[in-house]
């Protein structure tokens, strides 16, 4: 495992999120709960829409262009429910979100929002 720093925690506050690059791979970090930062390849699945420009509300991730939807802390497709985002194992450390790119995380069931 190799945890790279992606950005400071400050910088990314809760219900946001953005697009960095980490060695030359762009990540999206989603911080959709207090210090749990999710952090997906930057693309939608469908047709490769960069995700930062789509929208993040109570918890779900929803693309620009087409309107797919993600739960924004597993990656689960939430509409289609057959897609989901790829997720890297991420952690808050020190004050930073550290993502590491070697380390893929099943995208797990979505979150029960009730
Ligand atoms: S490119 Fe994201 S929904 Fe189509």
């Amino acid at each position: 495992m190799a945890f790279r720093p992606a950005c400071a925690l400050d910088d990314l506050w809760e219900g946001e999120m953005k697009e960095v690059e980490i060695d030359g791979t762009r990540v999206l970090l989603v911080h959709a709960a207090r210090d749990r930062v999710s952090a997906f390849a930057a693309m939608c699945p469908h047709q490769e829409f960069p995700l930062a420009n789509g929208d993040l509300t109570d918890g779900v991730l929803t693309c620009a262009a087409h309107l797919w939807q993600f739960d924004a802390e597993t990656g689960a497709g939430l509409n289609p429910v057959d897609c989901a985002l790829k997720r890297f194992a991420s952690r808050c450390e020190d004050g930073r979100v550290l993502v590491d790119l070697e380390a893929a995380v099943p995208s797990g069931p979505a979150q029960d929002r009730r």
